[in-house]
């Protein structure tokens, strides 16, 4: 039952991501035995990310769709239309989303972006270079956000943020780390409240 109807199909959704797949893997595990939602398709942009693998050791069939294929919607949604999927997470997607898949999905692709938006987001700004900018600034905090998204890299509204502390110590690869460690936490149980629904 969810909020007093009842549910006998999953909720289907995919995960986007160009580069190694850590949240990805931590999401197939959190939905691995879920009730009411699974992930039914990983797509890449990138013929040689680990997402590509992470999707094997789950079982999730996985697909590369090329850079320049995103902006014709009749390669791209056939493969979304045949798994049913209805929901997007992108894990570290570096393509910009083409505004008909926006349209398609309209409020139903969520992003993490590994910084406390609106600061260190835009165009170029992802991974590595996101904790480089935030070790030069001499920030005392960064974090994760998670927000909807739109036709601009980072602009959607957004639904969670969390910080962390960052000691004057750290390097840029110490930040990323601990970045990454809670968006593994948080991702997947914010992905669950957004399909299902619920207020965040
Ligand atoms: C994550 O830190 C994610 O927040 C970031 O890429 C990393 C992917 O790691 N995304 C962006 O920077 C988007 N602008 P993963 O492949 O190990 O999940």
């Amino acid at each position: 039952m969810i909020d007093g109807k009842l549910i006998d199909t999953k909720i289907n959704f995919a995960i986007l991501a160009s580069g190694a797949g850590s949240n990805a893997d931590k999401i197939c595990s959190y939905f691995k035995d879920h009730p009411h939602i699974q992930v039914n398709l990983i797509i890449s942009n990138n013929i040689n990310a680990g997402v590509l693998q992470v999707a094997a050791s789950h079982g999730i069939e996985s697909i590369v769709i090329p850079k320049s294929s995103w902006a014709t919607p009749e390669i791209v949604l056939p493969d979304l239309r045949t798994k049913e999927i209805t929901h997007i997470v992108l894990a570290g997607f570096l393509l910009l989303i083409p505004s008909w898949l926006v349209h398609e999905f309209k409020g139903h692709i969520i992003n993490i972006h590994p910084a406390l938006l609106p600061k260190y987001g835009g165009k170029g700004m992802y991974g590595h270079h996101v904790h480089e900018k935030v070790k030069l600034s001499g920030d005392v905090i960064s974090g994760i956000t998670i927000h909807e998204v739109n036709e601009k890299y980072d602009e959607g509204d957004i639904l969670f943020q969390k910080e962390i502390n960052i000691d004057p110590e750290d390097s840029a690869d110490q930040i990323a780390a601990k970045v990454l460690e809670i968006e593994h936490y948080y991702y997947p149980r914010i992905i669950e409240q957004w399909v299902l629904g619920k207020n965040l």
